[in-house]
């Protein structure tokens, strides 16, 4: 067997939380990651057929990812610390085929668990399967100027994303189909899931208000690169907000950028 820390995987995975944590969008705890890692990227690292170390219970039905592999960050634990000690802060599952256990294959080492937001995790993971069969990466983040926003723009998903895509020439065209809202709710729980899940059918980014943003894709670069550019645009916007405006991309120069690109956005989101 390989050495798991050097899994092209596992090294992916723990410079992403290593970036996240660097600018300054995971604070202590804060955000979680999960990631599908195949059974062919795994087996030169770990025996699968092997029992697993610990079941730990779901509380929820993922019998629809029975079998998968996730490596997914561990609750309570720091972002700053992943890329230094995976083993402890991150842990390697796999659904059960009843759907109803993670089986731990690999990782937390100190008998931690995963992330308390694996059913918003595991859901969305559901559903952007449904639409996109190479998808593979949920994020889920509080970056700083994103969080700001929230509370001086109103959290209409239109307006939100026309803000946005206003704020930065490129927006629209990396994220054509707009970013999903959810109004403030209770994190840690099974509805915030099947809520962010709904959303995540029709957006790749979905903002839970005063709290963060999920982002997904078919990579860890996808995912993270989706919430750092929703970042950057509210970091402009904050930048901006309280000056006067002489200057704004307007929609028929967004429609213009689309089209020349291909790109299929939101036409409801525009005001033409
Ligand atoms: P965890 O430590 O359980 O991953 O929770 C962090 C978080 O961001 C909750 O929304
Ligand atoms: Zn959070």
């Amino acid at each position: 067997m390989n050495e798991i820390l050097k899994a092209p995987f596992m090294e992916e995975m723990a410079e992403t939380a290593a970036n996240m944590y660097r600018l300054g969008w995971d604070e202590r705890n804060g955000g979680n990651i999960s990631m599908i890692v195949t059974e062919k990227e795994a087996s030169p690292y770990l025996e699968l057929s092997a029992p697993p170390l610990r079941k730990i219970p779901l509380g929820f039905d993922a019998s629809s990812l029975a079998g998968t592999l996730f490596l997914v960050t561990g609750t309570g634990k720091y972002f700053k610390n992943v890329k230094k000690d995976p083993e402890t802060n991150l842990g390697l599952i796999r659904v059960s085929t009843d759907g109803a256990q993670a089986e731990l294959l690999w990782g937390y080492k100190d008998g931690g668990r995963f992330t308390s937001e694996l059913p918003a995790h595991l859901m969305s993971h559901m559903a952007r399967l449904s639409v996109d069969p190479e998808h593979k990466v949920i994020i889920h983040s509080h970056p700083t100027n994103t969080l700001a926003m929230n509370f001086v723009h109103t959290l209409d998903e239109r307006e939100f994303t026309r803000t946005l895509w206003q704020m930065c020439t490129e927006c629209i065209l990396v994220f054509p189909e707009g970013i999903g809202m959810l109004p403030w709710m209770l994190c840690g729980c099974n509805s915030i899931g099947e809520a962010t899940a709904a959303k995540m059918k029709e957006f790749r980014l979905v903002v839970w208000a005063m709290h963060g943003i999920y982002g997904s894709g078919k990579s860890l670069d996808e995912a993270f690169g989706l919430i750092e550019t929703v970042e950057k645009a509210a970091q402009v916007y904050m930048l901006t907000a309280r000056l006067p405006r002489l200057n704004t991309i307007r929609d028929e120069e967004l429609k213009t950028l689309a089209d020349a690109f291909g790109v299929s956005y939101r036409k409801d989101f525009l005001g033409l």
